[in-house]
């Protein structure tokens, strides 16, 4: 591995109405590249032991609903200073906050539908890339 990695998923809508495709390309065209990846129905108790660390904050019922309610696509990223490369890409969490150019700015709607994750940090990368694949996964 020649970079750092990073956890990211195209969430319920975002691929629901048909966007996976072109964020993945933009994903890929910015440089980031993809180790593993897969479409997955979260259940409620899956997509409640991802946030697990939102837990009793006032918005994690209704996203551990909005995360469980269709397919998503999860991918590890590879990339130098990917975590934090990302999370410049994507833009802020509130869409509405996020910057011209950013995947969140282009494809979210909300706070809660903002159409992609990006892990916060290095070690939260691992737990949440150990979350959804085996180190068989990866390519
Ligand atoms: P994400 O980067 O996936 O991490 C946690 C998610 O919680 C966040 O994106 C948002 O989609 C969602 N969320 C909903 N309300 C809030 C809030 N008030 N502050 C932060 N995240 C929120």
């Amino acid at each position: 591995m020649s970079g750092t990695i990073t956890l990211t998923m195209i969430k319920p809508d975002a691929w629901r109405e048909g966007h996976g495709g072109a964020i993945l390309d933009r994903i890929i065209k910015a440089g980031f590249i993809v180790r593993a990846m897969k479409l997955v129905h979260l259940t409620p108790g899956q997509a409640g032991q991802f946030y697990a660390v939102h837990k009793g904050k006032p918005f994690y019922e209704s996203l551990v609903k909005y995360m469980s309610s269709g397919p998503i696509v999860a991918a590890i990223l590879e990339k130098d200073n990917s975590v934090a490369d990302f999370r410049k890409f994507i833009g802020a969490t509130n869409p509405a906050q996020a910057a011209e150019g950013t995947i969140r700015r282009q494809f979210g709607k909300s706070l809660e539908s903002n159409a992609v994750h990006g892990s916060d940090s290095d070690e939260n990368a691992v737990i949440e890339s150990n979350f959804f694949f085996n180190r068989t996964e990866w390519v």
